[in-house]
């Protein structure tokens, strides 16, 4: 994972308990990664995962719930680091509809090597979308936290179930959504 998500889990430690706590979660950490992690590196997953073990551990939250509150708080700090033509829009479903072939296309131009998820839709009504999320990472739990975000951030709350399904023998999961009013 790149380090952009590293420096976000840093400070999104810090900002829910403080900085002599992240050193000591850090400090405790068994990286394979020896130089420091730096925003524009690629770094094993396990490293990511070691710190957020170690950061559950210590803060006694469960890894579910660090995943979707770390997607929720991450959201608009993604934000911060794209052009703001890219979240120009009225209604989430709009904008959620252009992070396979816009948003996260910026991010593989942004930093070499990163791999994002891949997403394909189900636009059938326009109250409803289903995501079709398919990672070997399967982080369902952080897209529910960055769905809840991009709710809050596009001021409309998004109502979402998830369903693991099968694809070319291997797994995806469906994330039904529902929005308040129609895009
Ligand atoms: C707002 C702008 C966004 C930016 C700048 C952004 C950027 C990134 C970056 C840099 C990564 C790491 C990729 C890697 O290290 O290989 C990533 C991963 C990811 N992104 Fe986005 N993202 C954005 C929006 C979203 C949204 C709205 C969703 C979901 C609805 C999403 C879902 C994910 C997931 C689940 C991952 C984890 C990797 C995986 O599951 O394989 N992102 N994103």
């Amino acid at each position: 994972m790149k380090g952009v998500i590293f420096d976000l889990v840093e400070e999104f430690i810090i900002e829910i308990s403080d900085e002599e706590t992240f050193e000591e979660i850090f400090s405790d950490c068994n990286f394979i990664t020896e130089e420091p992690f730096v925003g524009p590196g690629t770094y094993p997953d396990e490293d990511l995962m070691e710190l957020l073990n170690k950061a559950i551990t210590k803060l006694d939250i469960p890894l579910p719930d660090a995943l979707r509150s770390f997607g929720k708080w991450s959201f608009p700090n993604l934000v911060k680091k794209i052009p703001p033509s890219f979240v120009d829009f009225e209604h989430p479903k709009t904008f959620l509809m252009t992070v396979e072939n816009i948003v996260h296309v910026e991010v593989r131009k942004l930093y070499i090597d990163a791999n994002p998820p891949r997403f394909d839709f189900e636009d059938n009504h326009p109250d409803h979308l289903v995501i079709n999320y398919e990672s070997s990472r399967r982080l369902y739990d952080l897209m529910d936290g960055l769905i809840e975000g991009v709710g809050e951030y596009f001021n409309s709350p998004i109502k979402y179930s998830r369903e693991i399904a099968e694809r070319d023998g291997g797994e995806i999961c469906k994330y039904h959504l529902t929005f308040a009013t129609g895009a």
